[in-house]
Order: structure tokens, then C-alpha cells, then sequence
């Protein structure tokens, strides 16, 4: 099976809904691999993995072993890459200086930043020398010390211009899709039907081309739970119940087990006989 490319998720526009996962470590890559599209190696692993308040302090190079690990254990999805808080935003020879490393270090597919008609140089920059984009407007994360918190865009309609001229700027600038995150929905669905590349929605309705949840978050490993994720397994007291059982029986010394004892080679009699 061949790994989907930007191109493939482009074209799902209008066909079929994008599915979007974030993975940043290989033994989630390698269980959620070809069940979407889409891997995210998002700069949320800096709250979800490293219990980081945000995800500012998160580095290039934190990025870039976990994104390694994210390649090499999958065949099937397109892989993009966040790139982290103060990679890309100083000038855009400094952004392709480190996309460019993103690129030739973890094989991915493409890169993601935050911003809307402030990035257009910079997304253009990148994508006119051959780096993949995938934007990210509406809620970002990045800017959750200067915007006072996680608040959710668009829920007054004065504010709508700024949103809808952001996506604009990042399709006309030349990304291959765009986040949409923390959306009211119908300016979510408003900005979906402006723009021709795929909108991915995360906290922004179901009118969007496509879907992206924090995988940690549906599979029940984080405690934080906003309204926009649904949980689709608890594996936290999954976890809790295999390492109580196995402490169990530890303690009473039913594990390890014959099966899994090694036990001495009866053919080895003397010193050598083992050649
Ligand atoms: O960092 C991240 O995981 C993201 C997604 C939530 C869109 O940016």
C-alpha cells in the first residue's frame, strides 16, 4: 500500500471526509496507521506527552525524533509535521531553514504552522521551493498568551471578515489544506464552502472536509476533556487494570510463569558442547 501524498488529500475535497489523527510516539503510529489519512505530529505532544501548560516550550528538535519515530513505523498515511513556536515566525529564510530540516530529517510529508494573512509570505516562501503546507487558523494554540486563553472564533459575526480573509491568504499563498480549529460552525462552514483546498476541523463542526482529534484524547489517556472531543475507548483504566493485575501477581508469585522461564540447555553437558 502506498503512502497518501498532500496531492491525495487535496483532491478528497468535495469526495470524501479526511480523517486525522495526531501520533507522536511509533507504538500509537503503528496501531492508528491507514485507519485515516492523515498522521499529525502536532505540537500538542508538548501538553499531552510532556505535561508542558502549552505548547510553546516545545523544540525543533522534540519535533523531529518524535516525527522520526511516526515515519518509520508507517506505510499508509501522509505524516505533516507542526513546526513549533519560534521555528518559523522571524523571517521566512529562517522558517525554510528549519522546514527544510523537518523535511530531510523525518521524511514527512509536509509541514504545519500557525497563522492566517500574517504567514501568507511565509507559507508562499515554503511552498514555492517545494515544502508542502498545511495551515492552521481560527484558535491557535501558539498565541494563547496574547489572546488571554483557549477561546473558541466566530461566534459573532463582526469578527468573521479577519477568519474568512485568513483562509484566503493561506490557499492563495499556496498550502495544500488548512486546520480550522475551536470554530463556531457556520463560520466553519462559511470559510469550507470559500476555499478550495480541504478544511480540517477540530472543535469546528462537522462542516468541514475533514476531522482531526488528538488521538490520546479519544482513546481516554488525558484528563483534560473539551466539548469538541468524544471519547472512543478508556484506556487509562484499561492500563490501571493490566498493572494492578500484573502487580498482583507478582506479589503472589504467579508471574513469571513456566512459559515464561528459559530453562537450561539439556544437550550442554561439558564446557564447549555449545558450538
Ligand atoms: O498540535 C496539534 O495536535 C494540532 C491539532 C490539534 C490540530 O495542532
Amino acid at each position: 500500500m502506498k503512502r497518501k501524498s498532500v496531492i491525495d488529500i487535496k483532491n478528497q475535497k468535495g469526495k470524501t471526509p479526511i480523517v486525522c489523527l495526531t501520533a507522536y510516539t511509533s507504538p500509537i503510529a503503528r496501531s492508528i496507521d491507514g485507519c485515516g489519512d492523515l498522521l499529525l505530529v502536532g505540537d500538542s505532544l508538548g501538553m499531552v506527552l510532556y505535561d508542558y501548560q502549552n505548547t510553546l516550550p516545545v523544540t525543533l528538535f522534540q519535533m523531529i525524533e518524535h516525527s522520526k519515530s511516526v515515519v518509520n513505523v508507517t506505510k499508509q498515511s501522509c505524516v505533516i509535521v507542526d513546526m513549533p513556536f519560534g521555528t518559523y515566525e522571524e523571517s521566512v529564510g529562517k522558517a525554510f531553514m528549519n522546514a527544510a530540516k523537518v523535511m530531510k530529517e523525518t521524511n514527512c510529508n509536509g509541514v504545519k504552522l500557525e497563522g492566517g494573512r500574517n504567514m501568507f509570505e511565509t507559507v508562499k516562501y515554503l511552498t514555492d521551493r517545494s515544502i508542502p503546507v498545511m495551515g492552521h487558523i481560527g484558535l491557535q494554540p501558539q498565541s494563547v498568551l496574547i489572546d488571554g486563553g483557549y477561546k473558541v472564533k466566530g461566534r459573532n459575526k463582526f469578527d468573521w471578515g479577519k477568519y474568512i480573509d485568513d483562509a484566503i491568504a493561506i490557499e492563495e499563498a499556496g498550502a495544500f489544506s488548512v486546520v480550522l480549529e475551536g470554530m463556531a460552525e457556520p463560520l466553519a462552514a462559511e470559510i469550507t464552502s470559500r476555499i478550495s483546498i480541504p478544511t480540517i476541523g477540530i472543535g469546528a463542526s462537522p462542516n468541514c472536509d475533514g476531522q482531526v482529534l488528538v488521538t490520546e484524547d479519544m482513546l481516554g489517556l488525558t484528563n483534560i476533556a473539551p466539548k469538541f472531543v468524544k471519547k472512543y475507548a478508556d484506556l487509562e483504566s484499561l492500563i490501571k487494570k493490566a498493572a494492578h493485575q500484573y502487580a498482583d501477581e507478582v506479589r503472589n508469585r504467579e508471574f513469571p510463569g513456566k512459559e515464561h522461564t528459559y530453562a537450561m540447555n539439556p544437550q550442554i553437558v561439558r564446557k564447549g558442547d555449545e558450538d
